[in-house]
């Protein structure tokens, strides 16, 4: 297995200050008890427990409720979510928590059920409707404890201060990022990756690397995120397809729980850029899966930032383990990382081309006008205009 290049130093004469927030992580197989614990000492009477449907199919919110009622708590349980979260189902929730005399708010779920928690526990405290925190740092009152625990190797979102919300309206999808967003605790059990279907699987792992190599490149990255970015790249890249061959084995889904908690640690302090900007249009447009859209956009985003300046691909490309070294023509790290991430996406059955999910030509002014409004383009590493952008949909259709 390849090891993490070193992060570059910083550059002297450029003084630069490096924020690192983080919640309490509790990671392990069985782990999940941990959550009932957390919740007590945040002093939960009655948790607030939001999951979905297929969650709830797989189990873990029943053996999660087991656990919270053997601690002496009367947990009520929410789980009307679809994926990538409504706004109507996220106002539903809240007045839920409202009716419920609820305290602490626990998710147990993937991204989809994290933001609905997170979303419910934003209004408790603030009222309005959940569309008026778009943007950044616009909650003002402290919200409710959060107890996060996840069950896809992908989002982040259990530690991650954004909470991405489809406007329903608009047909979009909306971030709302701020630090009262970060999860008081994270709870980490690699066992509930094991009833993940395997486009899920796919999907949340390509979303976990897409963080990883955004993180990395962004205008807001710094030495503590740096060392998580690339860390994340090289356990989803030597990691993801083991863990479609060999479904049961521990030691893959562990290390892609890793992944997604690294590359979540790295995004949510460095921010992200183009392709999650990209991704939030088509995932608002179609209500697809988040990560499968990342997959296909990605290597194209990459080419894009790679020609204006490549040289952070060369520690990307080596911690895939690719033949990259300091110095060498850099078109050649970013082609190369390019070329392995489409790789990795085919050998876990991504489709190609944005075509091939419902996206027309004729969508791409409107969503290429959407994606210059989102807040994860600001920190992509090159400007782009609407007609580049347009320009960057096009190639991936
Ligand atoms: N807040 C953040 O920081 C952040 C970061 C990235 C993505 N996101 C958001 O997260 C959402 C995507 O989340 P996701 O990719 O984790 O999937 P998801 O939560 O949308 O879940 C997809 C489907 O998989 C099922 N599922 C989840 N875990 C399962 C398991 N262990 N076993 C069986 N079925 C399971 C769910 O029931 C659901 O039907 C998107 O809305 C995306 O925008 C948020
Ligand atoms: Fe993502």
């Amino acid at each position: 297995m390849p090891s993490i290049p070193a992060a570059e130093c910083p550059q002297p004469g450029r003084p630069r200050l490096s924020k690192f927030h983080a919640p309490e992580i509790v990671f392990g197989q069985d782990s999940l008890p941990e959550a009932a614990h957390a919740a007590l000492r945040l002093g939960a009477r009655r948790p607030f427990v939001v999951t979905d449907p297929g969650v709830t199919e797989a189990g873990w919110p029943a053996e999660l409720l087991r656990r919270l009622r053997s601690a002496g708590l009367r947990p009520q349980l929410w789980n009307e979510i679809t994926p990538n979260p409504k706004d109507h189902e996220i106002q539903a929730g809240f007045e839920r928590y409202e009716s419920s005399g609820c305290d602490v708010v626990i998710g147990v779920g993937g991204g989809s059920v994290i933001d609905a928690a997170k979303g419910v526990a934003l209004l408790a405290a603030n009222g309005g409707a959940i569309g008026d925190y778009e943007g950044i740092d616009r909650i003002a009152n402290p919200i409710p404890p959060m107890v996060m625990v996840p069950s896809t190797s992908g989002t982040g979102a259990d530690v991650s201060q954004f909470c991405i919300v489809t406007d329903t309206e608009r047909r979009t999808k909306i971030t709302i990022m701020g630090r009262a967003l970060v999860p008081d605790v994270s709870v980490i059990d690699p066992r509930l990756l094991v009833s993940m279907p395997d486009w899920l699987n796919a999907a949340t792992g390509l979303d976990a690397l897409t963080h990883g190599i955004e993180a990395f490149v962004s205008l807001a990255h710094g030495p503590l995120t740096d060392t998580h970015a690339l860390h994340a790249v090289l356990l989803v890249h030597a990691n993801l397809p083991r863990t479609m061959i060999r479904r049961q084995d521990d030691g893959p889904r562990t290390a892609m729980a890793q992944a997604a908690l690294e590359a979540g640690l790295a995004f949510t302090n460095a921010i992200l850029g183009a392709t999650h900007a990209m991704s939030h249009q088509v995932g608002g447009m179609l209500d697809l899966p988040h990560g499968l859209i990342n997959g296909i956009l990605l290597p194209h985003v990459i080419r894009f930032n790679g020609s204006d300046d490549p040289t952070r691909f060369v520690p990307i490309a080596q911690a895939m383990g690719l033949p990259a070294r300091p110095g060498m023509a850099g078109d050649e790290a970013v082609d190369m990382v390019a070329t392995e991430v489409r790789k990795l996406a085919d050998e876990v059955g991504v489709p190609t081309g944005l075509g091939a999910i419902g996206v027309r030509d004729t969508d791409v002014p409107r969503l290429a006008q959407l994606t210059l409004g989102d807040a994860c383009l600001t920190t992509n590493p090159r400007a782009a205009t609407a007609a580049q952008i347009e320009d960057l949909f096009r190639r991936a259709l």
